[in-house]
């Protein structure tokens, strides 16, 4: 069932072009507008609503984050995200107008259905993404977006996330539709670079090889930093936490712009570091700050490990090894920034000769609180 692949994470990370195509497909019409109808929730509620609260645990949690970025810019409505255990135990502002986004690859997860409960309780509509078919959080919310990735076999999460960010900007620009803040050539125009992005997703998998050498080399590491700015510090997030799930090693993401209040006070001449670069054809002044944080952790003898983007050849000289992604508009970038991180974890969790299906005390679905 590994269809050759070594174990079912490295399957489902090349799988991971699939999965995206697959949740795009058959969600527009001939004249490229989005149809989401499977969604049945009336168009008036979902043109009221004032505020997105995006309820996860985990990885569910950073595709969330990557959302909040791009529906906020394209509905101009805010997006907060909360992972769904503190949700629950807060006193969180959610009434009729609030649309609840519950994210969860099993939609069984325990914490993710509580909150999917409190907030329809406060009258909330929800609105689950879920990549497992007939599972609970579905049946409780009001409005189900399902995510094609297939069945993911591999405890820690991998193309579900891809997915998940997939579905999550359907979702947003769904909204930009129905609410007029996006003209529909420019949604159409997203479409179109979505459409493209299993291509280049394919393109940082044609280049494993590589991360496998360096994470081989890497295999006695202790401790390993992420630093990622936008965009890019959700994809941060889930680089450490794939890390830290496979290969058991320490692990942190920070926001880039942080540096400076506290953790660059743990850079040691050795200490590896990976960085999120944005595309320099996003905002300029994104692109050079993180520029400058790459300088200051190299100049305190970080080994610095960039993920830049194709042609960006401002990061060359003060990185110690660079991974080029294709070029990708700077809302959708995670969807490949992100894959060099998976690969490098379970790379360097295989060279440390660990199960990379089965990571030590976790489960899959975590169905208890
Ligand atoms: C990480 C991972 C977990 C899950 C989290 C939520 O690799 O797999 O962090 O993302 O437990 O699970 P679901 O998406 O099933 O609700």
């Amino acid at each position: 069932e590994k269809g050759g692949f070594r174990s079912f994470m490295d399957k489902e990370i090349h799988d991971q072009p699939h999965a995206v195509a697959d949740t795009l497909l058959g969600r527009t019409d001939d004249k490229g507008r989005l149809v989401l109808d499977e969604i049945h929730v009336d168009e008036a509620v979902l043109r009221q609503v004032d505020k997105i609260i995006v309820v996860a645990c985990g990885t569910a949690a950073y595709a969330g984050q990557v959302a909040k970025y791009a529906i906020e810019h394209w509905c101009r409505i805010p997006v907060e995200v909360e992972l769904a255990h503190e949700f629950r135990y807060r006193d969180p502002i959610v009434d009729r107008r609030t649309l609840v986004v519950a994210v969860s690859q099993s939609g069984e997860t325990m914490d993710t259905l509580m909150a999917v409960r409190h907030a329809r309780e406060q009258g909330a509509t929800v609105l689950a993404i879920v990549n497992t078919h007939g599972s609970t959080i579905p049946r409780e919310s009001d409005a189900v977006l399902y995510t094609h990735a297939g069945p993911e076999v591999a405890v820690a999460s991998t193309k579900a996330f891809l997915a998940q960010i997939t579905a999550a900007y359907l979702l947003g620009l769904y909204l930009a539709q129905l609410r007029g803040t996006k003209f529909p050539d420019e949604i159409a125009e997203v479409l179109t670079e979505l459409r493209a992005i299993p291509a280049k997703i394919q393109t940082v998998l044609d280049g494993a090889d590589r991360v496998r050498q360096i994470a081989h080399w890497m295999a006695d590491t202790s401790s390993v930093l992420f630093l990622g700015r936008h965009v890019g510090y959700p994809v941060a997030m889930e680089g450490a936490l794939k890390l830290k799930e496979l290969a058991y090693i320490h692990a942190e993401g920070f926001a880039a712009g942080e540096l400076k209040h506290g953790p660059i006070a743990l850079i040691e001449p050795g200490q590896p570091v990976f960085v999120v670069v944005p595309s320099p054809r996003g905002r300029d002044s994104l692109h050079s700050k993180v520029i400058s944080n790459i300088q200051e952790i190299r100049a305190r003898g970080a080994r610095t490990l960039v993920i830049a983007e194709e042609g960006d050849e401002a990061v060359t000289p003060f990185a110690d090894e660079t991974f080029y992604v294709p070029q990708t508009p700077v809302l959708l970038a995670p969807l490949v920034s992100v894959v060099p991180l998976q690969l490098f974890a379970m790379e360097l969790a295989t060279a440390k000769g660990l199960d990379v299906d089965q990571p030590r005390n976790l489960a899959k679905s975590v169905t208890v609180e």
